[in-house]
């Protein structure tokens, strides 16, 4: 049974360890062509304990070398979340291009530590002057770059009980001075704030530069438990402010609006000016229950960051698949160019030659009014009931039939997204991989990634207008290579 659900669930275009247990991805840095992907490890068992740094190259995001362990225990703890960057400068002393980490030694309580890598970021040697921040309360994660304007290192770190993250600066990244705080009262505040990220995008159709802070948080995500939340706003190298809304208030923002979408950070130093981030594909309220366990758990797809305004103003993230996920497209298996649907609908066939994982895209017009509902199905009598509802500018996502789903009481679940359109169109790219479904929509200004645990593969798409008439255009649905 065991092996059966390898088989089953195991996804084939997702980052997975070859075995063990992994939680966030971190350290994430990208040179000479090669993308490294860093993550939170338990080498030795299916749950977490004996925190490493795991470690994958690629060249392409999508195809993984399983590399040797990059980082391991030493006397100060297990090793935390935390980041990498190149010190072109060489201004920490470890020579000019060393590939340096920092991370969250955690012992009896948790400092923040430095290593130095000079086989990019093979293997990394822990610097004997650790620990380079100690603070009296819990903060982790520590995310550090360089900054051109100001020409020092710009580090942020999770204050994690105190729902604030702190930024400091440094010179040469072994003298820390701490600047500022943010987050006090604002935003979604439960649980812990853990694994913050922070960079500058260009606003899409207008000349203006914002920065995004984000800030994982767990629990009190939007649908119980993990999930990111971020702020757009301004940071001047010392002091990060929120964009507020036309009251005063800073409106809360999600970066994804699924159940399984945790710990999402970015790469430094990507080319072209990229933002590509990835997420652990999985909740800690049952992260550890999940019917997997040679490995647990997953990756998301690489995504890419852009930013929008809406009509109010305000200014949103968007979470675009990465262009390098194009390439995974294979055989064509189905295709409708037009057709306007009512209560009765219509089916087609999921590619069966590489069961369980196809691209599906397609566009829906609901006129504004008419909503859609798109489900996935089996023999097996699983579904997964997906609707759009063009009136309530909603995008939601039904898993409670979908398959397993008694192993925890927060599985069974109906996510939901605003779809951030004016004219009741939605564009759609879904994802299947085994035991996942990422939704894309209007070119990632929603994002939606829920696991699932089929009996059986999924094997049918309906789509269907329960109340009216809709059409869909451009439907594909696309084998994976
Ligand atoms: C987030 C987290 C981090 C921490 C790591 C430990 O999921 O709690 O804050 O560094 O996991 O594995």
């Amino acid at each position: 049974d065991t092996t059966d659900r390898e088989k089953k669930y195991r996804p084939a275009y997702h980052h997975t360890p070859l075995y063990g247990w992994m939680n966030d991805p971190n350290g994430m840095f990208y040179k000479d062509g090669v993308w490294h992907l860093y993550y939170q490890y338990n080498p030795y068992g299916s749950k977490w304990q004996n925190m490493t740094w795991g470690h994958s190259s690629s060249s392409d995001l999508i195809h993984w070398n399983h590399e040797p362990i990059a980082i391991r225990p030493d006397g100060l703890g297990s090793i935390f979340s935390g980041s990498c960057a190149i010190d072109k400068e060489g201004t920490a002393g470890f020579g000019k291009d060393a590939v340096i980490a920092m991370f969250t030694s955690a012992g009896t309580s948790q400092m923040q530590s430095l290593a130095h890598s000079s086989d990019n970021g093979e293997s990394f040697i822990v610097y004997p002057g650790n620990p380079v921040i100690t603070l009296e309360s819990e903060a982790r994660d520590p995310n550090m770059f360089w900054n051109p304007e100001t020409k020092e290192w710009n580090l942020v770190l999770a204050h994690a009980l105190d729902h604030e993250m702190l930024f400091f600066t440094s010179p040469n990244l072994k003298n820390w001075t701490l600047q500022s705080a943010f987050g006090k009262g604002i935003g979604a505040q439960d649980g812990v704030w853990e694994c913050p990220d922070l960079f500058q995008l260009p606003v899409e159709g207008s000349d203006e530069k914002k920065w995004v802070l984000l800030c994982n948080l767990n629990p009190g995500g939007i649908f119980g438990g993990s999930a990111t939340q971020y702020f757009v706003g301004d940071f001047d190298g010392k002091k990060f402010t929120a964009d507020t809304d036309a009251s005063g208030n800073v409106v809360t923002k999600w970066m994804d609006f699924g159940k399984d979408h945790y710990a999402t950070v970015s790469w430094s130093d990507a080319p072209d000016n990229r933002r590509t981030v990835m997420g652990w594909m999985s909740n800690w309220q049952y992260a550890a229950d999940v019917p997997t366990k040679q490995f647990r758990s997953a990756n998301t797809l690489p995504r890419d960051m852009k930013l929008f305004t809406q009509p109010d103003g305000q200014i949103y993230l968007a979470s675009v698949p990465s262009p390098e996920v194009d390439a995974l497209r294979g055989k064509l298996s189905a295709s409708v160019s037009g057709k306007t649907v009512g209560k009765k609908g219509f089916d087609v066939s999921l590619p069966a030659a590489n069961d369980g994982v196809c691209e599906i895209s397609m566009t829906l017009d609901g006129k504004n009014s008419n909503d859609a509902t798109i489900t996935l199905s089996n023999k097996a009598g699983d579904q997964v009931v997906m609707m759009y509802d063009p009136k309530a500018h909603t995008f939601s996502f039904d898993r409670t039939k979908s398959g397993v789903v008694d192993f925890s009481e927060n599985f069974p679940a109906v996510t939901v997204a605003p779809t951030f359109e004016q004219n009741g169109k939605v564009a759609l790219r879904i994802f299947i991989d085994k035991s996942s479904i990422e939704v894309f929509g209007n070119d990632g200004k929603f994002a939606m990634t829920n696991l699932v645990f089929p009996n059986e593969p999924y094997s049918r798409l309906s789509i269907s207008s329960p109340n009216g008439k809709v059409k869909v255009s451009d439907l594909k649905i696309y084998s994976i290579k």
